[in-house]
């Protein structure tokens, strides 16, 4: 059988596994290019500070995924990811996570990198935490990088069994903006209705920091917590005309309470264990998670358009990239910069005054006809079918798929 991608309203439900297994391989080959840069510039000598061993929570697509391929194929890191995709079955193609885990796992042997890799192992659970535990105490390691990079609709409370949902809805009233269905350039007006308390509560209890500083404890009680850690859990803020739907609404809530938690681990690790918990707020990319919120296909299209022109455009690797090398491990550098509120910023390039005045001027004109001239709808949809292995260069997508494993 030949595989075609199957889109529904910006959600793809299949994946082509040759197609997933070259874009981790494209992806790790453009890091291994970024590690010979920085140790011909010098930049990764003597007196730069690495990760050892990284834990990434999440490893599997988008910010996850790129965080482990820097960590492992940038700076040699051994890795140990979890991550929640479905497995594949006769008839079906696997989640395309899965594939990328597959893919990840054989470049780190071929490279002598330790990996171990779970892709069905609920990172909320107890369970995930003892088998990362479990691993660290085996291999005679501690973690000394541990990114939170989940993005879930569902969240099992590991002590009582309660199952929260989180929902993308505004707080106090109405939402209504405009969103673009990139596969057939159309532009619709979406209202969503605002979020009732509780479910704000759940929200917060699924995507706050909760579940990371759970994570963060039991790797302290276990002793696999390394001196002088880093742990990071991504966020956004991204323009104020989003704010309603966004920062201000229930995901932002869960957002807010993940910076609490990292000034609490830092107030209870840092004397103590040396670790130091940041939020880091990244650019928009197109992930799963980015495309099915109201107005964020559009802004991205019209944010692509403007940072492409003028060369800054970045993906989730290069993001990435920057995060290590320019914030988190500078050579003869211990500090890490952050903004006043203690947040490391890798979405300047994206929220410069610049670009942003440029996107909102756009964004006021643009509609159907001139679509394609303002925003880079394209350019959205390619990067959302290449997260699903379609549309990757160099795949033969007329070749028969023999095994969908
Ligand atoms: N996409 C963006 O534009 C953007 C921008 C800034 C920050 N962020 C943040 O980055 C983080 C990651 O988002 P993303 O866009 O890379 O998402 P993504 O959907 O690409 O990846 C989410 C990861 O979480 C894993 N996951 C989900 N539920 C799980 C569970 N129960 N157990 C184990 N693993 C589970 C998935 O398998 C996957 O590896 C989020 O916190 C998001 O808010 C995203």
């Amino acid at each position: 059988m030949t595989l075609k991608p199957m889109v529904r309203n910006n959600i793809c439900i299949n994946a082509h596994p040759t197609g997933c297994r070259a874009e981790v391989r494209l992806q790790t080959g453009r890091v291994k290019a970024f590690r010979d840069r920085l140790t011909n510039s010098g930049k990764n000598g003597h007196g730069t500070p690495r990760p050892a061993h990284a834990l990434v929570i999440g490893c599997s697509m988008g910010y996850g995924l790129a965080s482990r391929l820097v960590a492992a194929f940038g700076y040699g890191a051994g890795t140990v990811g979890f991550s929640y995709e479905k497995e594949p079955s006769a008839t079906k193609p696997a989640t395309p996570g899965w594939y990328f885990n597959e893919e990840f796992d054989a470049l780190a042997t071929e490279a002598g990198l330790f990996a171990r890799t779970f892709s069905g192992i609920d990172a909320f659970s107890n369970a995930a935490k003892n088998k990362a535990i479990e691993i660290a105490r085996e291999q005679g390691f501690q973690y000394d990088l541990i990114i939170y990079s989940l993005a879930s609709p569902v969240r099992t409370d590991p002590d009582n069994g309660t199952l929260y949902r989180s929902v993308i809805k505004p707080i106090g009233r109405q939402y209504a903006g405009r969103t673009l269905d990139v596969f057939t350039g159309k532009i619709a007006e979406a209202t969503v209705q605002p979020a009732t308390e509780e479910e704000i509560a759940q929200t917060i209890k699924v995507m706050g920091g909760e579940d990371w500083q759970m994570w963060i404890d039991a790797l302290d009680n276990a002793g696999v917590l390394g001196r002088d850690a880093i742990t990071l859990a991504y966020s956004y803020i991204g323009p104020s005309f989003s704010w309603p739907i966004y920062r201000d609404g229930t995901i932002g809530q869960a957002k807010l309470h993940l910076e609490k938690t990292s000034r609490a681990l830092n107030e209870r690790y840092h004397a103590t264990e040396g670790l130091r918990a940041f939020v880091s707020i990244n650019k928009a990319v197109v992930t799963r998670a980015s495309a099915v919120i109201p107005v964020i296909p559009l802004y991205i299209s019209t944010l692509f358009k403007v940072m492409k022109e003028r060369n800054i455009h970045e993906d989730c690797v290069d993001q990435m990239i920057r995060l290590f090398s320019e914030r988190l491990y500078r050579k003869g550098e211990t500090q890490i910069p952050t903004d006043a509120e203690g947040r490391v910023r890798i979405d300047d390039l994206e929220m410069g005054s610049s670009v942003q005045n440029e996107v909102s001027s756009r964004l006021a004109m643009v509609d159907e006809a001139n679509l394609y001239k303002l925003a880079d709808p394209d350019g959205f949809k390619s990067d959302f079918l290449r997260a699903h292995g379609f549309g990757v260069p160099g795949v033969d997508y007329e070749q028969e798929v023999l095994s969908l494993e």
